[in-house]
């Protein structure tokens, strides 16, 4: 029977199409200091756009440095995203009731893209620039199969072809999330792969290695720097990625607003940390400027890979075999090769450098989750809310329940919103395991991180 709450009180907060924002938001424009620059992994000076060229369309390059406040949103990529977006704001009363909270919740869904992810908003944008500049081919890499599968299909929007260099323990665990992307039409192997030097390296060293994210890109690195007719595709990391997520924010602006509503926290997973700044960046604007000193923003990630809280600030590579230029991070070292977790998009040594300075300097927080207790989360919000989550996006919600009910223990009644980056519909197995007992918690990996370390390149800076 529906309770008072769900009756009397709305649940849904949605936009109109003429709501889908017209522009990106750039948090560069708003910080006091630059952003440290990106160094070339041979000399360590700072790169210029040409050292890039070879992998990115130069409108992306443009984008990563620009300081410009606002970037306008082609109509092209518009009328993509226009296809599930705006996304839905939902108020999750029922969780709300069941954790008996006094605390709003409120979750920004962005699993109802046709990949499932809040990947689609720059993977759409992306093969726009490269299809603009006449690339006809892209290869990239994919960690839980979100990120593939939103290229994929972007690549099939502007008839362009696409390699995926899928990391080996999801490509096992997801054959579905394979056969999605082939049925968008791209082709897609198991990373590390026998089709790079990069992969033939890491498999002569472990035939068994389980993959990372950071091999991955070795890979499609070295796939795009190789060819002259493939451009490399980041699904995260980037500033100009994580600025093409800042729809995610300004629409949740909105409807908070529709909902009468203030946040008091923000919640999102961390892997490369764009869909954490999809939805954190038009507020942190907010706290840089010192319009809304109030708001905490909490970024999570998982114990097992916790580059945040863990990490070390420091130039490292963004990829395992060190071919990408150095950037400025936290970072576990570019050598390491987190625990088999199930939430693959979670499995990476560093974090976006724009997250990353906004952790330095306490604008934002960081907590990190064992894999049990995310589960947990899980299932207690699918069971009162419906929505399976991906397991990267119960990161999130292990945390809004953790602090919806400090909320209650406390009674200072707080306005928590979550970004639920993406739904778990291929992600069964992982749930499977969950419900059979059979998932372990990983200890914080101390050695090998302290390993991984020490090949950090001591640079200053
Ligand atoms: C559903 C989902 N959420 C979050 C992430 C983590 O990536 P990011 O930190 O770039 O949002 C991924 C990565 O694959 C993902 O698939």
């Amino acid at each position: 029977m529906a309770t008072k709450a769900t009756t009397d009180g709305r649940t849904k907060f949605l936009l109109d199409e003429r709501d889908l924002p017209t522009k990106w938001y750039n948090i560069q424009a708003d910080f006091k200091t630059p952003a440290p620059p990106v160094l070339h992994p041979g000399t360590s000076q700072p790169i210029g756009p040409q050292d890039l060229a070879p992998l990115f369309p130069m409108e992306l390059i443009k984008q990563e440095v620009s300081q410009e406040r606002w970037i306008a949103i082609p109509d092209e990529v518009r009328d993509v995203l226009r296809l599930w977006r705006p996304s839905p704001l939902y108020r999750a009363r029922r969780l709300e009731k069941a954790l008996g909270t006094n605390a709003h919740i409120y979750y920004k869904y962005e699993g109802v893209s046709p990949a499932g992810s809040h990947k689609p908003n720059t993977a759409i944008a992306q093969a726009y620039y490269n299809k603009k500049e006449k690339v006809t081919r892209i290869a990239t890499e994919t960690g839980a199969g979100q990120w593939g599968s939103a290229l994929a299909m972007a690549c099939a929007f502007f008839g362009l072809q696409c390699k995926v260099y899928m990391v080996k323990v999801s490509y096992q665990q997801k054959p579905y999330r394979r056969i999605m992307m082939e049925t968008w039409g791209a082709q897609v192997v198991a990373s590390p792969s026998p089709d790079t030097q990069s992969g033939k390296k890491v498999l002569e060293q472990d035939p068994n290695s389980p993959g990372s994210l950071g091999i991955a890109i070795s890979e499609a690195v070295e796939d795009a720097a190789t060819r002259d007719d493939t451009k490399y595709s980041l699904g995260s990391v980037l500033n100009h990625v994580l600025m093409h997520q800042t729809v995610i924010g300004q629409e949740t602006k909105k409807q908070l607003e529709k909902a009468d509503d203030e946040a008091d926290i923000l919640i999102a997973c961390a892997g490369g940390g764009s869909n954490f700044a999809g939805l954190a960046f038009p507020y942190a604007a907010d706290k840089l400027t010192g319009r809304n000193k109030k708001l905490r923003i909490i970024a999570v990630e998982p114990s097992a890979c916790p580059s945040l809280t863990k990490g070390t600030y420091a130039y490292d590579f963004g990829d395992t075999v060190g071919l990408t230029p150095l950037v400025k991070m936290h970072t576990l070292g570019h050598g390491f090769v987190p625990a088999p977790l199930h939430a693959g998009g979670l499995r990476y040594h560093g974090m976006a450098p724009l997250v990353c300075k906004l952790y330095d300097e306490k604008v934002i927080e960081a907590v990190a989750v064992p894999q049990i207790a995310t589960f947990q989360a899980a299932v207690q919000f699918a069971r009162s809310e419906g929505i399976i989550p991906a397991p990267e996006s119960a990161h999130a919600i292990r945390v809004a329940i953790d602090e919806a009910l400090r909320s209650k223990k406390e009674g200072k009644r707080k306005t928590i919103v979550f970004n639920l980056s993406g739904h778990g519909h291929f992600d069964l197995g992982a749930y499977e395991a969950h419900l059979a007992g059979k998932l372990q918690d990983y200890e914080y990996p101390a050695e090998k991180i302290a390993e991984a370390l020490r090949g950090v390149p001591q640079i200053k800076g």
